[in-house]
């Protein structure tokens, strides 16, 4: 039994899931819960070795379909190693993004079809899915331009791919109201906070 809940941050870049996770982290271990943040591609060793050869700029040749197995497969580890682990002692688990994102960046950005997105997921993650995810959204070039000149691989990629992904969250966040809460990253951070918190109260 999974006594533990799981919470994901998701977004396209710079719309502010690192900085709403972290505040979260520290205001529950304040509050003294049992709780830990991890983050996407990544999170235990042979991750964020999946991790590097998807980010690393050179890397040009990468065909959609590799992108999104070798996705699945550091989320795979991920799970194994640490995901179920957490939430069977009770963790509150925080997660800088999950399969969501492989289906907006992937899916609606590159047009692997989601269908095929969804089965290989529920293969990687054993059926785990997010007990609530928190969406950050931000107009495209405001979130490139927060994060400043320095690129990755997906980063590089044209506005036009990056809108495909902002609009297959929204697309997303609209067909499932009750996991995904979506949120204006235009915001202040800290009101983007006072809300998150807000909605954290009532399923804690
Ligand atoms: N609400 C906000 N208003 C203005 N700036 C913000 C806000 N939230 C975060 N920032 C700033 O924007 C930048 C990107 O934020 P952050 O790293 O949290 O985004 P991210 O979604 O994790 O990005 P990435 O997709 O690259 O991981 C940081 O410099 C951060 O300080
Ligand atoms: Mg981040």
């Amino acid at each position: 039994m999974l006594k533990g809940k799981f919470i994901t941050f998701e977004g396209s870049e710079g719309c502010g899931k690192s900085t709403q996770s972290r505040m979260l982290l520290e205001h529950l271990k304040a509050a003294g819960r049992q709780v830990k943040l991890i983050r996407e591609p990544g999170g235990v060793a042979i991750s964020e070795k999946i991790r590097a050869i998807l980010l690393d700029k050179a890397n040009t040749a990468m065909n959609r379909e590799c992108e999104t197995l070798l996705y699945m497969a550091a989320r795979a580890q991920l799970v194994e190693e640490v995901v179920i682990p957490e939430l069977e002692q009770g963790t509150v688990l925080l997660c800088d993004r999950f399969l969501d994102s492989t289906i907006a960046y992937q899916g609606y950005g590159c047009g692997v079809p989601v269908d095929a997105i969804r089965s290989v997921g529920l293969f990687a993650t054993k059926g785990i899915a997010p007990d609530l995810t928190i969406f950050l959204d931000l107009d495209v070039e405001e979130g490139l331009r927060r994060r400043g000149a320095e690129r990755d691989r997906i980063e590089l990629r044209s506005m036009e791919y990056h809108n495909k992904v902002r609009n297959g969250y929204l697309d997303m966040a609209k067909k499932e109201p009750m996991r995904i809460m979506a949120i204006d990253g235009s915001l202040p951070r800290d009101v983007i906070f006072a809300r998150i918190c807000a909605r954290i109260e009532t399923m804690l």
